[in-house]
């Protein structure tokens, strides 16, 4: 299968075919090793993982559900050790039908106090050490920058203009100012200071909304809370919007954590808005700041930059402490001829007033995703990964799908009507790629990189490089990440439906290469693919395999696959692997 010399591709690793089973597939030529599972031991105590007997009080010490993004910080701080490091893990969600036997996953009336603790402990993040030896990664045991974050009892700060506002004031916190947990922590960023910022995303989920208080009817309805998909309300009313009416505006955030730090208070930054964040990535503009892109991950929700009031320190990260709590934030409004605006989020500007019920730029940050359609923000088709490439400076935009956009909701930048494979936009600010690239200016152009889906079926509408294989097509692409020469690496989720497992495929974003997306990697059944990240010398490629087995009348008892141990009695487990190319060298090459 591999490229060849005809091949305009720079990547040269053998693709592997289309395949959906039970097990992971990685091309030929590399390992794929099991680094981490749910419920191995992340804090020193930590018990073995037993699934007949899931406790609480284990989770919180054990490595949590649901593996979404991932990050690797190299030790030392600012060093670019590729061999030893601290990944953090996000904890999206759970899978009640895969964790306890006999689980109805509807049945969330009937569940335990336990079992409902359980959950809000399996949520959250984890800090692990790691270190390779010779192919070989392992988790440090007993490490000191080892860190669980729940759901549960892991105490927040709120930071930025919305902090000790009244509508973040709750009857435990009349200061708005401390959030126990987190939740739907999806995918997220690091900074170039040394800091993980990872995601609230799908948080409506957990708040019982059947009666909404009257003050946030407006806001939470947005934001789709009605009844919910968990039971904590039951026995944590905080979850209960008509006990507690305003703890749902201290969830739907950026979150920033110091990983270097194990006694660093985790800080939501409100700076950047409250909506179903999917994530953050952040590059130094030419003049010093930080700009940050994200999107809101919801069918016809919008795409967000932030800049800085203040210049980054790299030389002294805690320098960078408030960076992320003053700035302007941005929404993108796209436009038919390859140009687009940024239209800024702040408060007295346009409809941004109290006639419009923003009485301050915490009002609007509350309510971002209102004010923005306010603006007239452009609704796109579900923004999941925003990421600046650190290489070319372009700025991609993944767009997972959207089934629900109609005919004549069709845009040039959401071209396909019924839109179920997704595509990617490729942003570029005024001054180009590269480093003199303005990420501060209110106007950009853009093109689409790829239309995915299957370019044998006219139907499906996909546009890639016309050399894609058979193997080289994709469906519903969803995180990302650039490996040391600007390659792109694209994880899915929901390509099942096309009848091909979720994984990663690779592509080149300059030259005869372009668009010539190159599968990688396959999931097991159930799984989507998540969180990809190459240490700085591109030798490893981490990624997580995030609820293997969810497929349809698979249970504890009876999963569709029992990966990554393949043993009697035990479910599968969302995983984090590990690949190296055999005898070494960059991933792809
Ligand atoms: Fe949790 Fe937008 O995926
Ligand atoms: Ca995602
Ligand atoms: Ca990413
Ligand atoms: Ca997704």
């Amino acid at each position: 299968h591999a490229a060849g010399s005809a091949s305009p591709s720079t990547l040269t690793f053998a693709e592997i075919p289309h395949i959906l089973d039970a097990t992971t597939h990685v091309a030929e030529g590399y390992n794929a090793q099991v680094l981490i599972r749910w419920g191995d031991p992340v804090l020193p105590g930590a018990p073995a993982f037993d699934p007949n007997a899931l406790k609480a009080a284990d989770q919180l010490k054990q490595f949590g559900y649901n593996n979404d993004f991932l990050g690797y910080f190299p030790l030392e701080r600012g060093s670019n050790t590729s061999t030893h490091g601290l990944l953090t893990i996000n904890h999206e969600y759970v899978d009640r039908k895969l964790m306890w036997s006999g689980q109805d996953p509807d049945a969330i009336d009937t569940q335990t106090k336990e079992q409902i603790d359980y959950e809000m402990a399996a949520h959250g993040h984890s800090v692990i050490e790691v270190k390779k030896d010779g192919d070989t990664w392992s988790v440090v045991p007993d490490s000191r920058y080892a860190r669980r974050f729940s759901a549960l009892e892991t105490e927040f700060t709120l930071s930025g203009p919305a902090a000790g506002h009244k509508r973040l004031r709750t009857s435990a916190d009349p200061t708005g100012t401390k959030v126990i947990g987190t939740v739907n922590n999806c995918a997220g960023g690091v900074t170039p200071w040394g800091t993980v910022l990872i995601a609230e995303e799908n948080f409506d989920r957990y708040f019982m909304g059947e009666s909404l208080p009257a003050a946030e009817e407006q806001n939470y309805k947005r934001l789709g809370i009605k009844k919910p998909d968990y039971g904590w309300y039951r026995f944590h009313p905080r979850f209960d919007t008509a006990r507690e009416p305003n703890e749902a505006n201290r969830f739907g955030w950026m979150i920033e954590i110091d990983p270097y730090d194990p006694t660093s208070t985790p800080i939501k930054r409100t700076a950047l808005g409250r909506f179903k964040h999917e994530g953050a990535n952040v590059i130094v503009n030419h003049d010093g700041r930080l700009a940050v892109y994200a999107g809101d991950d919801e069918r016809f929700e919008f795409l967000y930059k932030f800049l800085t009031k203040n210049k980054v320190d790299l030389a002294n990260p805690a320098n960078n402490k408030h960076l992320l709590d003053e700035g302007t934030l941005y929404v993108a409004r796209f436009k038919d001829d390859g140009t687009m605006a940024w239209l800024p989020l702040v408060h007295g500007h346009g409809p941004l007033t109290a006639a419009n019920g923003f009485n301050s730029q915490a009002d609007v940050l509350i309510e971002t995703r209102r004010a923005a359609t306010l603006l007239g923000a452009t609704p796109m088709d579900r923004p999941e990964d925003v990421e600046p490439n650190p290489v070319t400076g372009s700025i991609f935009v993944v767009l997972t799908n959207n089934t629900k956009r109609k005919p004549d909701q069709v845009d040039a930048a959401n071209p396909r009507p019924a839109n179920e494979h997704g595509h990617i936009l490729e942003i570029i600010p005024p001054g180009g790629k590269g480093a003199q690239a303005r990420h501060e200016a209110e106007t950009a152009t853009w093109m689409i990189f790829l239309l995915a889906g299957n370019p044998a079926k006219p139907e499906d509408g996909a546009r890639y490089h016309p050399a894609t294989t058979e193997a080289g097509w994709l469906s519903c692409p969803d995180n990302i990440a650039f490996d040391p020469k600007g390659r792109i690496w694209i994880a899915t989720d929901g390509a099942t439906k096309a009848g091909i497992a979720d994984g990663i495929w690779a592509s080149d974003v300059e030259g005869d290469g372009r668009a010539l997306t190159r599968h990688f990697f396959a999931t097991p059944t159930g799984a989507e693919m998540c969180g990809p990240f190459l240490t700085p010398d591109g030798t490893t490629f981490f990624c997580c395999v995030q609820h293997p087995g969810d497929d349809k009348d698979s249970t504890f008892d009876k999963p569709s696959t029992r990966w990554p141990d393949f043993k009697d009695g035990m479910p599968p487990r969302p995983s984090v692997v590990a690949i190296t190319r055999k005898g070494g060298g960059e991933i792809g090459q």
